[in-house]
């Protein structure tokens, strides 16, 4: 693999970020962690949103500048990204300069190109959606259906994208291209919606919404959201709308993949697409939609008063790394499907995979190779170079090694639950290989080839769930490495079945713990909150 260029969502800065925020590029981290261990030429981008009416709103409210706002909680997103060890490559903000520079040059074009006219409009404008609604999407009583607010009867002179000339053309692509749209399910939706599309508004006049990227030759107007939004996909990359792009533009697009949430895929999936058939550009690969958090199985909102910061969970549960809630993140939900978080469960789960499953079979394995051979690995007791001396001990390497294609193939298919799944697979089957073998019956009884046959098979093991799990979890990963001497850097390709090196592993006080249990009584203390 050449390449692989991997974005986000940018998130709306009228608020501080939330769990579903955290939720979109953890997945997004995720991903991009295990496609650098399949490529040296990664590339991961996240940002913020800058611009439009609810930003202009917000800092009205608060008598502060927009520009104030968007500084004060560009900075939250930032802290936040690096609590949950969000390894981004750029942060964009659509109002840094060279941004702003390019969305005008990319306007001109459409403009120059007659992509985009003039036109008188009345419609319902929703500020929350930040477009212009369709009649019949309306609730009953003519509410919007994701913010349930009535939305605002605008009546502008406005620019517009002809999107209505590239219907067929987009509906085209989706039904020849059956895993551009990520899950499947979500393509018919699209699909149904791209049937009665219509051209869509591009600005806003100035007075209306001021806090906006200006059109180069019509002062009256400012390019609405989602035009500046979405170009920041190609403008962070150093695409040139009028002229040689940079080499690194030409190097990653098209992009691997666009990971949002479902509730913006018609701007992804049918607009996007419609401006870079314009600008002539090649198509994204994929789109993957995730679903939705819950908390408590609740609609976040901040009239229920139930948003919950992403740091607050490290912060309440005093992890010092963010391993555990990336891991329960990332495993809330299968592909594209809606997750929950809650406290409880989150305790439950990790305590259960993280500490009692994955993290205490690599130190009751370590601590026996102390107790029974001083922490020395002997060649007799690797099952790829010596006879089988316990049974299931070749099949468990191999079950192991099987499962890095496995876990590859479902992260070609953004199955990144799927995927964790089968990782916690091996680690079961190899305690269930530690348990039928009893390497310490085995040691009473003298069987000490056997008894060390176990515990390297299982160390063997060990270095591929590392390496696996590394994406998910890179500090408690990293740390198993450390006690395996294990190379967590490796390409996936390059995993062999016998990592393991004959000779002195690991003493006793390099033993410790990769994993420590969530305490329960913090985990109760933060429920009562
Ligand atoms: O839509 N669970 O910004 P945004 C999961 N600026 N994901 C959630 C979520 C939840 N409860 N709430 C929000 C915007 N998200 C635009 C995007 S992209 C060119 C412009 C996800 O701050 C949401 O689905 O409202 C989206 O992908 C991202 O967070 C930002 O949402
Ligand atoms: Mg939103």
């Amino acid at each position: 693999m050449d390449k692989y260029y991997i974005t986000t969502a940018i998130d709306y800065v009228n608020g501080a970020p939330h769990i579903g925020h955290a939720y979109e590029k953890i997945l997004t981290d995720i991903i991009a962690r295990h496609y650098s261990q399949r490529t040296d030429n990664l590339f991961f981008l996240t940002g913020t949103d800058e611009h439009g009416i609810k930003i202009q709103k917000t800092a009205a409210s608060k008598g502060i500048t927009p520009k104030e706002l968007c500084d004060e909680n560009a900075q939250k997103f930032k802290a936040a990204w690096k609590a949950l060890d969000i390894n981004y490559n750029k942060f964009i903000r659509t109002t840094d300069e060279d941004h702003k520079k390019i969305v005008q040059k990319i306007f001109q074009k459409l403009k120059d190109k007659g992509a985009i006219y003039k036109h008188e409009y009345e419609g319902w404008y929703c500020s929350g959606c930040e477009c212009f609604l369709n009649p019949k999407d309306l609730t009953e009583d003519g509410l919007c259906p994701d913010h349930m607010k009535k939305p605002d009867i605008v009546k502008e002179e406005n620019y517009f994208f002809k999107l209505s000339a590239y219907k067929d053309a987009i509906i085209k692509h989706i039904k020849d291209n059956p895993d551009f749209i990520v899950p499947s399910f979500r393509a018919t939706e699209v699909i149904n919606q791209l049937e009665d599309i219509q051209d869509i508004s591009v600005s806003r006049s100035k007075e209306n919404v001021g806090w906006g990227i200006d059109i180069l030759d019509d002062p009256e107007q400012s390019i609405y959201v989602w035009i500046d939004a979405l170009s920041n996909y190609i403008t962070a990359i150093g695409y040139n709308p009028d002229g040689e792009s940079d080499e690194q533009f030409k190097k990653l697009w098209p992009v691997d993949v666009h990971v949002i949430g479902k509730d913006i895929l018609k701007f992804h999936s049918i607009y996007w697409i419609g401006i870079l058939m314009a600008l002539e550009l090649p198509l994204p690969k994929h789109i993957f939609a995730h679903g939705w958090i819950t908390i408590d199985e609740t609609k976040m909102s901040k009239s229920l008063g139930n948003v919950v910061s992403p740091t607050s969970v490290l912060e309440n549960f005093e992890l010092e790394y963010p391993d555990a809630f990336r891991y329960y993140m990332a495993t809330s939900a299968p592909c594209g499907r809606d997750g929950n978080y809650s406290d409880n469960d989150f305790k439950e789960k990790v305590n259960a995979h993280l500490a009692n499953s994955m993290g205490n079979l690599l130190n009751r394995t370590l601590s026996m190779l102390v107790k029974y051979f001083d922490g020395e690995v002997k060649e007799e007791f690797f099952v790829t170079k010596s006879p089988e001396k316990v049974s299931g001990s070749l099949s468990l390497i191999k079950e192991s090694a099987g499962k890095i294609k496995v876990v590859e193939n479902h992260f070609n298919h953004f199955e990144i639950a799927e995927a964790a799944q089968e990782i916690m697979s091996i680690v079961d089957s190899a305690n269930k290989y530690v348990t039928d073998n009893a390497p310490w019956t085995l040691a009473k009884e003298e069987k000490m080839t056997e008894c060390g046959q176990v515990l390297t098979t299982v160390l063997e093991v060990m270095c591929v769930i590392s390496s696996l799990i590394y994406p998910y979890c890179p500090n408690i990963a990293r740390e198993m490495a450390k006690q395996l001497s294990y190379d967590i850097t490796k390409k996936l390709e390059d995993i062999t079945t016998d990592e393991i090196k004959p000779g002195k592993l690991i003493s006793k006080e390099d033993i410790k713990p990769v994993f420590l249990r969530v305490d329960s009584e913090l985990a109760d203390k933060s429920v009562k909150k």
